[in-house]
């Protein structure tokens, strides 16, 4: 089946925020699902007729940054959370953006791990930044 990575609709905000609840502790509310700004792009990804994925970020002149992203728990490890970011990556490209940059906590291995296989290089740390307080690392993509 093909992943359609499409605009966030105002009607998906209910399912976004149920995912979301499946995999952050400190989940999104349905307000930051939704604000946006010029430079957000807000995507809900679909297998079929299946929500499997949400993505935000943001482009502001020759920078990227990944802000969110998270696959639904039944849908992870199938190669959809790589899919999304190339697909990140190429729009990038295309707006002439020089480096994506996104956070990520010191915990989470496996995003880690994601991140680095498409190219991101750690640059740095803030010292327990999450709510839970692992570090955050910040990863950066040369394009
Ligand atoms: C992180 C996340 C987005 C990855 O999406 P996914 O669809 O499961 O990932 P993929 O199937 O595309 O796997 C991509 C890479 O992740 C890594 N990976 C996947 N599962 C892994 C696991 N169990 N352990 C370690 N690395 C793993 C691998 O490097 C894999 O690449 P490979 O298949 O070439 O070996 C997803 O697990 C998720 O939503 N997690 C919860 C939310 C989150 O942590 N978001 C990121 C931080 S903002």
């Amino acid at each position: 089946m093909k992943l359609k990575i499409k605009n966030l609709d105002y009607q998906e905000v209910e399912q976004v925020e149920e995912l979301l609840k499946g995999l952050f502790p400190n989940r999104w509310s349905k307000g930051q699902i939704l604000s946006t700004n010029p430079y957000r792009i807000k995507k809900s990804v679909y297998l079929g007729d299946t929500l499997v994925g949400f993505f935000e970020g943001e482009v502001i002149l020759d920078e990227g940054a990944v802000l969110m992203l998270a696959v639904k728990k039944e849908f992870q490890g199938k190669g959809i959370g790589k899919s999304i970011l190339n697909w990140f990556i190429s729009y990038c490209k295309k707006q002439g953006v020089k480096n994506v940059w996104l956070e990520v906590s010191a915990e989470n291995q496996k995003a880690i791990q994601l991140y680095s296989n498409l190219g991101f290089i750690e640059k740095g740390r803030r010292k327990k930044y999450y709510t839970d307080g692992s570090d955050a690392v910040v990863m950066g993509l040369q394009l």
